[in-house]
């Protein structure tokens, strides 16, 4: 079984690349081999070459894989993979997938995968992540978001992966808005109160969120410790 983490989102927009290609500069840092695997990224035709998940990723793991290993579907409208799939006339492989996942799982001992919006949106049409997560084998951390809302999303997303039998290392809240209300204060201590799951950490707010150092720093304070445990018991 491979080292690494399937990076998986209450919602799109939480911060799941910003937490995946961080802890994958984190990890390089230290002198690990890692590899990324985005296998599905939507909404092509609004991003500019150069900006995708896919692209942040590579840089930030400092990765000269193939892009097609990378990310083995790409679509241009901004629908969950499964829908812009068929609307693309695409069929999607999950074989094909975890068949790109084993070249790079070889190269990089270590791997850090990005999931799609999500964890129940449709990737094909009639799978979502909890097959693909089954599939490669990885456990997640879940990334959340730290404003209003993000209990009810944060523990049906960890309910729905414990249902299934997927090992979570852990959760991640991250403010992706700068207004701190009593929401985000409370947050944290509600949702550690109510799983024995290991909140890592809460990301800040950044000015910079695509800034390599900005975003490693930030991994390196709020989440280097439950990383080092993790990688400990890994
Ligand atoms: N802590 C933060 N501070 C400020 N901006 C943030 C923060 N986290 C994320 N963002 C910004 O919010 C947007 C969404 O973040 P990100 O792309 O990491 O989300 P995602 O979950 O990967 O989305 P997708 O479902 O499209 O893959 C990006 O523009 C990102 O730069
Ligand atoms: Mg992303």
């Amino acid at each position: 079984m491979s080292r690494g983490l399937f990076i998986v989102g209450t919602d799109t927009d939480v911060g799941k690349t910003l937490v995946a290609g961080g802890l994958a500069r984190f990890l390089r840092r230290q002198n690990y081999n890692v590899g990324v695997m985005k296998p599905f990224e939507s909404g092509l035709a609004r991003r500019k070459e150069g900006e995708t998940d896919t692209h942040f990723l590579m840089s930030m793991a400092e990765v000269k894989d193939a892009c097609e290993e990378v990310n083995p579907y790409r679509f241009q409208e901004s629908l969950a993979p499964g829908v812009a799939a068929a609307r693309a006339g695409i069929e999607v492989s999950f074989k094909e997938i975890g068949k790109k996942f084993e070249i790079l799982a070889k190269r990089h001992p270590w791997m850090i995968v990005e999931g799609a919006g999500g964890l129940i949106v449709p990737l094909t049409s009639h799978e979502t992540h909890l097959e693909l997560i089954k599939m490669l084998g990885l456990p997640v951390l879940v990334v959340g978001r730290l404003s209003l809302g993000t209990i009810n999303h944060t523990m049906l997303t960890i309910h729905c992966l414990k249902s299934v039998g997927i090992p979570v290392a852990g959760i991640v809240l991250n403010q992706t808005s700068p207004e701190v209300t009593v929401a985000e204060e409370a947050n944290p201590q509600v949702i550690q109160s109510m799983t024995s799951l290991s909140l890592w950490g809460v990301l800040p707010y950044l000015k910079d969120s695509r800034d390599p150092d900005v975003v490693v720093g930030v991994i390196q304070e709020r989440l280097g410790d439950a990383i080092y445990r993790f990688i400990q018991s890994a």
